[in-house]
């Protein structure tokens, strides 16, 4: 029998509670780099292009597949988890004839395409291959047993093996790949007569031992690339491993990074020449730096594109922003939706932007909130400025023209327009249009009481 490697079906185990995260969640919604762990499998499996991704689930419902039905996978429930035989069964059912399947699991989140198209290969030769992991502790793990001249001969789970056996380093990782046809009449002849009363997968490499069929094994490249998650330890564990390539590979890029242990990414981030990135800056979603851009520490930065030569001082968190060149932003500066910042701008400490468009060379250096608002090019804006841009029930816009200078402590109130060149005194209620260049102001005058006598204590 000739082994048909195309097409191929993923099967994904993510059907167990995963009781020691100690959660609510399903283990598999928990995230890695801010990505659910599923979500990881899913996408290096899409790698391989398979015909088809089937994920069993069944631990907290619905919830799995409600969060996430944005990916093109095939849902399987598992009411009850009876074992692993029997989820991969479940996903049977709903599969072509032909063809080989690949079984991963949803709790292993960094294994790799690369490993994957090896283990691939090897099952084209006898279709069957399993990865394996030689460990210092296998406890825990399903046992590697092997013939007297060395092929493999079964696979013993911790709970049903001898003292002998639980000696064996060499386990199981669950990953295997196999031809559709045989795995489905083996999975169909699965017993459950074995310590924990469920329908293990592992033994149908018996089953293909006893048919002449050889199993071939696969070494996974690190230990970690097959370390599953069962509590929070390795969760956090592989989160710092993730983090870990990550910053190597921005630094193989050409990137700085102050202390690469000390940097997250959730999500990417494309960089340019030169970039230097302080520590403890989070990036997450979609993330673009220019050439020379600078990010000082404890940044959070989201779904942005931060132009050439541009500095994000400290502590100063941008979401969902433009940042053109030559700009300086911060310390402790919040950049919210919607805002653009064309050119040289200069944002300063405890400046709030929201859906702010701000034109070339313009400054809001302390204390403000601007939000909904248009400003020109060359604009001052003092401190302690507000735009009134809510009602209570609507928002409206600021409009401010080119060269405007807006005193300190004015508050603007939406909508409102202020004219090019118009200069604003400081500590004005502006409710209708400041006209082009002129002074505008709106404050009690200032008087001195001559004679005045400070009160005395009686
Ligand atoms: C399994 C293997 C073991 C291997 C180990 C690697 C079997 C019988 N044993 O053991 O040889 O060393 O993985 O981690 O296969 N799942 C379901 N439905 C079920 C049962 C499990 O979807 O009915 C899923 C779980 O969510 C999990 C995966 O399958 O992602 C493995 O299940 P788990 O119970 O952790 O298997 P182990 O006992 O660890
Ligand atoms: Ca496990």
């Amino acid at each position: 029998m000739t082994p048909v490697q195309a097409p191929l079906s993923v099967v994904i185990l993510a059907a167990g509670k995963g009781t020691r995260m100690r959660s609510v969640l399903p283990k598999v919604l928990h995230p890695l780099a801010g990505i659910p762990l599923l979500q990881h499998v899913v996408e290096t499996a899409s790698q391989l292009q398979p015909n088809a991704i089937q994920v069993v689930y069944g631990y907290g419902g619905e919830q799995v597949p409600r969060q996430l039905s944005e990916l093109e996978l095939s849902w399987v429930l598992q009411t009850e988890q009876l074992g692993t035989g029997h989820a991969v069964g479940q996903a049977l059912a709903e599969m072509e004839m032909e063809g080989t399947v690949l079984v991963l699991y949803g709790d292993v989140p960094l294994i790799k395409t690369k490993t994957l198209t090896t283990l691939l290969e090897q099952s084209r030769t006898s279709g069957f291959s399993l990865l394996t992991v030689t460990l210092q502790n296998p406890a825990g793990y399903g046992r590697i047993i092997r013939d007297g001249k060395g092929r493999v001969a079964r696979i013993v789970e911790q709970k049903d093996a001898t003292a002998e056996e639980l000696e064996v380093n060499e386990v199981n990782t669950g990953i295997l790949a196999v031809t559709t046809q045989q795995l489905r009449a083996w999975v169909d002849a699965l017993e459950s007569d074995n310590a924990q009363g469920e329908f293990y997968l592992t033994d149908i490499v018996e089953m293909a031992v006893r048919e002449g069929v050889e199993v071939v094994t696969v070494s996974a490249s690190t230990r970690e690339e097959v370390q599953g998650v069962n509590d929070r330890l390795q969760l956090a564990q592989l989160e710092r491993l993730y983090q870990q390539q990550q910053a190597d590979e921005l630094m193989r890029r050409g990137v700085t990074l102050m202390d690469p242990s000390r940097f997250d990414l959730r999500g990417s981030l494309v960089t340019g020449e030169d970039v230097t990135i302080d520590i403890n800056v989070i990036f997450e979603g979609e993330v673009t730096l220019g050439d020379g851009v600078k990010i000082g520490s404890n940044c959070h930065i989201r779904n942005a594109v931060i132009e050439s030569n541009t500095e994000i001082l400290s502590n100063t968190v941008v979401d969902s922003a433009e940042i053109g060149p030559d700009c300086r932003v911060g310390p402790f500066a919040r950049i919210r939706p919607g805002t653009q910042l064309l050119r040289s701008n200069h944002i300063g400490n405890f400046v709030e932007l929201k859906n702010a468009q701000v034109a070339t060379g313009s400054k809001v250096n302390h204390l403000s909130y601007v939000g909904d608002s248009t400003i020109g090019a060359r604009v001052n804006i003092g401190a302690g400025v507000i735009t009134c841009n809510y009602d209570g029930a609507n928002k409206h816009r600021t409009t401010i023209g080119d060269d405007a200078f807006i005193g300190s402590d004015t508050q603007l109130v939406a909508p409102v327009e202020v004219e090019a060149g118009a200069t604003i005194g400081a500590g004005s209620t502006i409710v209708k249009t400041a006209p082009a260049d002129q002074l505008t102001l709106s404050r009690a005058r200032q008087l001195s009481l001559k004679g005045w006598k400070r009160p005395k204590k009686i």
